[in-house]
């Protein structure tokens, strides 16, 4: 069962000591944990992974609109121990009341609240919060030059410019997970060319040749990845830490789901230059589906490979993590 709090309430309770811990070389434990847009696509596993950590952390809180309170409450109910603030995002007073006592804030708010990020940073830093992840979990919008000038990174790189320009004691840690397997399956059915598996009808359109390499992450592992960084603060301060499920290509994804389902497959491919030229035309006709096509062009061009990823740095080593297999046995068992 979760505990309900509004920020009116929280304003008139006496501010928490934070269990802060700091030893002889000033080592720092987050204990109390603010999640925002915890019951989000991506939220939901990053919160998930916090509230089931072992050791558990002392106490999470989630921030949340009144709606989701009111329309979410399975998910909510879901996470034993937690504390639930119901308040406005845009309003910074319910902000600053949720953040009495805070150490650490996750943020995973979609990109409709991107942008308010920066008021969310700028409260945190003034309420004493010490660590902050802000909303990234996908693609490396600084993986290259050209990152610079992609669409879709706009917004989250003005996130780190204002952190950059702005912040000064509070530390920060972008979490970079590159493509989700559970999303990268999806065949759109109005743009098959960009690429997908249709389990049930046996089709797929691979993206390029099928053989260049693609660095994912699932839905479950971007948690478990959220939750290593909490464990390893000094590792993980000041960095955007890469991080990744498995390393594959579409041809071994295919292999993948031949292995699981039999053959009979229906086989098709978006080489690399049309998939520039269908981006080109979609950003053009102010199509829904710019973003898709941008993002699949990054990564089909190579921009989630790293010579070593962070895994390690977070204590995630071999072994730790979800594989091709199983991210193509769920998405099997799904289809039936
Ligand atoms: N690599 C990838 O393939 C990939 C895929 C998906 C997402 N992502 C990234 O993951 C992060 C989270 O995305 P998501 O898809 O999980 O987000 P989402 O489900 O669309 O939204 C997450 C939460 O944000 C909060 N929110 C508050 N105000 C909002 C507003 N005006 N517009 C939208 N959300 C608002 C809501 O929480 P409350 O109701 O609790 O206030 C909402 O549940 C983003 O940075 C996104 O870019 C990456």
């Amino acid at each position: 069962m979760f505990r309900l709090l509004t920020p009116s309430r929280l304003a008139s309770t006496p501010s928490r000591i934070s269990k802060l811990f700091y030893s002889t070389k000033m080592s720092f434990t987050p204990s109390s944990i603010l999640i925002f847009g915890a019951t989000g696509n991506i939220g939901q596993h990053i919160t998930s992974a916090i509230v089931g950590a072992q050791p558990k952390f002392d106490k999470v809180t989630i921030f949340t609109s009144q709606n989701t309170v009111d329309n979410k409450q399975d998910l909510l109910k879901s996470w034993s121990g937690i504390n639930v603030v119901a308040g406005d995002i845009s309003q910074g007073k319910d902000v600053s009341a949720a953040l009495q006592g805070v150490d650490t804030v996750v943020s995973c708010v979609g990109r409709g609240a991107l942008n308010a990020q920066t008021d969310l940073i700028q409260i945190a830093e003034a309420a004493g919060v010490k660590w902050f992840f802000p909303s990234e979990y996908g693609t490396d919008i600084e993986y290259g030059p050209a990152s610079a000038t992609e669409k879709p990174h706009q917004m989250k790189l003005a996130v780190r410019n204002y952190v950059r320009e702005n912040v000064k004691s509070m530390k920060v840690t972008y979490l970079v997970t590159g493509p989700y397997i559970d999303f990268y399956f999806t065949m759109h059915p109005s743009v098959p060319q960009a690429g997908g598996w249709n389990v049930k009808a046996k089709e797929s359109v691979l993206l390029g040749d099928g053989n260049g390499k693609v660095g994912f992450c699932s839905m479950r592992d971007v948690g478990r990845f959220l939750a290593a960084s909490l464990r390893h603060p000094e590792a993980s301060f000041g960095k955007a830490l890469k991080v990744q499920s498995f390393v594959c290509t579409p041809k071994e994804i295919q292999a993948e789901f031949e292995k699981q389902t039999g053959g009979g497959w229906d086989v098709r491919f978006t080489p690399f230059d049309e998939l520039k030229t269908l981006e080109s035309r979609a950003w053009t006709e102010g199509s829904p589906v710019s973003t898709i096509f941008t993002l699949r062009r990054i990564w089909t061009e190579g921009g989630t490979l790293y010579e070593k990823n962070d895994n390690e740095t977070v204590g995630m080593g071999p072994g730790s993590t979800d594989t091709l297999e199983w991210a193509v046995g769920q998405a099997v068992a799904n289809a039936k």
